[in-house]
């Protein structure tokens, strides 16, 4: 989905249009059905009707988005049809695990999956575009939009969005059911200052260079359809009137002709960013960054006019902007099908689309402790305890849009279907947040006459998302005091964590527990997924696509850090390190045990050296000497140890998944450009130095997990 010149239609058209009717079609409003913002003093229906709107927001429904249609095709002047945008983040109807949670899955092909099933089920509904994916390289808790993004890792991010915009842009033949991803937010915004939401970036060149831009310059090679700048600032720019980072660099060096969407009235807040002073500077500023789309600041309506007139912008600026406008419209099949895929027969998929809900809850769920307690194998009687196990809205997660509760499988649900043969006593205990009158009783009953019990703590959906920043990610006390009374039991505890951020947990939880799974907000399966993966029958396999910090005052905490000059060491007093805290993580980025166990011999490259233009390959052995069938995620991390500058002490170029049944060995391959060994030089040019990489290879982020092979670079020093 690219925009190119205009065709002979818009050509037309566009001689026809007023200066007015030009603007409305740069403006986007919400309905206001689903609030993701401020409500503007707009309204929609009266907007079209006058031609100054060009799609719309936040609507949906079929019957809803027929008749805004309707009126632009019939009661406009030039009945141009409108598009229609929606955050379809995780689901649209059938929900699935929020991205933090899926991109644990390490799974290119799910993550496609999902996303082109999240397609059939909005395009069926009348929308056009999502506003995803979000490629936020996210390494701070307290941010509650880490829900959305796929980690702390670029390369995560980038194969996630690659993997995401497929999905939405091809799904399979049929061209009615393609919906354009929507990229955002460009970029940097999750580097917020203490992780408080719409706060100010400070972040280095290097750190925008290295981590932040990289998933998006995937997704634009990837053919992605728009892009959405962030909110915020970065060292005092606004990323919406960010001219070098948008004009320059998106537009020029990366090639990309899709749209530029605003963020929610994220021009008019130029004026409240203290680059503008009232509308019609706020207009020219996004304008003449490249910003082609005004979602609800009425900045291009209302300001651009006056600019116009003034000679602050010119036509050819605006057209600039209005050909690309018109040409996704054509290209989406608007001028020819204005209704397409509105209310077409899905139903006969539903079976299926559910079925991969539940896969993709199963391989979503982390397993990061267990002293032998699970897989349960026919316990007589489950204490099933906690407010999460019967949380149908909750366990959907932030962003559910269409999702509905009433199409939950709760775990209570999941779990009576999946050990049927074992008695279930259900206690909720407490509410999320509060105790509940005579709660604490019927928990320590329930407790008492279990075998085993299941405890489900976790967070409200409500409490992760946008405008949902912590000082405190953690439990609230209601939960801990829930858990302290379980734990008095005596009996084994498996905690299950239905979360949408890395929470804090005091260590004695943690300890406490004899197995603890972070099953996440999983969406609509998450009932039947969680039994499966208790019971055995699936073995977990998702690995932490983040670090869960062990303590408040250690975010952001991240793998990917550069050595110091005074590195980490537990026996020397003098190096990087809390006096309080411990040093690493609670889990590492990549942590996560299944019921196999899996061993790794073998690791080797068939190059000891590397030109320039060269490949490694780099194999490893993989064997499962477990008694079961399981997923294991291998990770290829590198470090230059000597470089002109700090380099990461693990940099992740590459994770492959393999199943293997019990008892199989298999060979995992990797193949390295020498490019990837490459790095940006104190004058931020792209070096690739003569000398020595270390090759990382293994199950997780964590030293022990990781064995070492070496490769020489001969590149002669060369600038790339
Ligand atoms: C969010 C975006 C979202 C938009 C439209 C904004 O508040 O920052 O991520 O796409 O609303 O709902």
């Amino acid at each position: 989905m690219r925009t190119g010149r205009p065709s002979a239609r818009i050509h037309a058209l566009m001689e026809r249009m007023t200066l007015e009717e030009k603007l409305g079609q740069l403006s986007m409003l919400a309905d206001g059905l689903i609030e993701t913002g401020p409500p503007g003093p707009h309204n929609p229906f009266t907007m079209i009707e006058e031609g100054r709107v060009g799609s719309l927001l936040n609507v949906w429904g079929r019957d809803l988005i027929r008749e805004a249609q309707r009126k632009a095709l019939e009661e406009t002047r030039l009945g141009i049809p409108l598009f229609f945008g929606l955050d379809v983040v995780h689901g649209h109807k059938s929900i699935h695990p929020v991205p933090l949670a899926e991109a644990c899955s390490f799974d290119r092909a799910l993550w496609e999956e999902t996303a082109r099933d999240n397609a059939i089920e909005a395009a069926t509904d009348g929308i056009h575009m999502t506003f995803a994916p979000m490629l936020d390289v996210s390494r701070d808790a307290r941010w509650g939009r880490i829900v959305e993004s796929a980690g702390e890792d670029p390369l995560v991010n980038a194969e996630y969005g690659r993997a995401r915009v497929r999905g939405y842009q091809n799904p399979g033949d049929d061209g009615f059911m393609r919906i354009a991803g929507c990229a955002k937010h460009f970029c940097a915004y999750s580097a917020v200052i203490s992780g408080r939401d719409y706060g100010e970036v400070d972040v280095s060149q290097r750190a925008i260079e290295e981590i932040y831009l990289p998933p998006f310059r995937a997704v634009v090679e990837e053919g992605v359809a728009a892009i959405m700048p962030a909110f915020v600032d970065v060292a005092g720019v606004a990323m919406t009137a960010h001219k070098r980072l948008l004009r320059n660099v998106l537009r020029g060096q990366w090639g990309f002709e899709g749209l530029i969407i605003s963020d929610y009235n994220a021009i008019a807040e130029l004026v409240n960013h203290g680059v503008a002073a009232d509308l019609c500077e706020a207009g020219v500023l996004a304008l003449k960054a490249g910003v082609d789309i005004d979602m609800m600041g009425d900045a291009y309506n209302k300001g651009l006019p006056e600019a116009l007139a003034r000679g602050d912008v010119t036509l050819d600026e605006i057209h600039e902007a209005l050909v690309r406008v018109l040409a996704f419209k054509e290209q989406l099949g608007l001028f020819d099908d204005p209704y397409r895929g509105i209310g077409r027969d899905i139903s006969n998929g539903r079976v299926k689309r559910r079925a991969l809900a539940r896969e993709a809850a199963q391989k979503s769920m982390v397993l990061v402790k267990n002293d032998a307690v699970l897989p349960l194998r026919n316990p007589a009687r489950v204490g099933l305890i906690g407010p999460m196990c019967d949380a149908p809205a909750d366990q959907l997660g932030a962003w559910a849009s269409a999702g509905a509760a009433e199409d939950s499988i709760t775990i209570l649900a999941g779990m009576r279907a999946g050990f049927a043969s074992s008695r279930i006593v259900y206690a909720q205990g407490c509410d999320l947040k509060s105790a509940i009158y005579g709660g604490a009783e019927e928990a320590r009953l329930a407790a008492a006459d279990a075998n085993v019990i299941v405890l489900c703590l976790g967070e409200e959906r409500f409490t992760t998302g946008e405008a949902c920043s912590r000082t405190r990610p953690e439990l609230p006390q209601c939960q801990l005091d829930l858990a302290r009374l379980v734990y008095e039991s005596g009996q084994p505890v498996v905690l299950v964590l239905a979360v949408s951020r890395p929470l804090v947990l005091p260590d004695w939880l943690v300890d406490g527990a004899a197995a603890i799974l972070i099953c996440w907000h999983a969406g609509s399966e998450t009932g039947p997924a969680l039994a499966d993966l208790l019971s055995g029958a699936v073995s977990p396999s998702a690995k932490l696509c983040v670090s869960w910090p062990a303590t408040l005052g250690q975010m952001p905490v991240f793998y990917g850090m550069r050595p110091t000059g005074r590195p980490h060491d537990p026996n020397n007093g003098w190096s990087t390190s809390f006096l309080d805290a411990p040093y690493a993580p609670r889990w590492r980025f990549g942590e996560g045990i299944g019921y196999a166990c899996f061993e790794r011999s073998n690791l080797r490259t068939d190059v000891a050296r590397v030109s320039r233009e060269g490949v490694v390959n780099v194999s490893v052995d993989v064997a499962n000497t477990g008694d079961c069938e399981a997923i294991e995620t291998i990770f290829l991390f590198i470090r230059d140890p000597v470089a002109r500058v700090t380099r990461p002490v693990l940099e992740l170029k590459d994770f492959a998944r393999i199943t293997l049944r019990a008892g199989e060995t298999a060979m995992v391959q990797f193949t390295l450009r020498a490019n990837d060994f490459s790095y940006l030089d104190e004058n931020m040019e792209s070096r690739l130095d003569d000398g020595l990489i270390q090759i990382f290879v293994g199950a997780s982020s964590r030293p022990e997990a990781l064995q070492r092979v070496d490769v020489i670079v001969d590149a002669s020093g060369a600038i790339v």
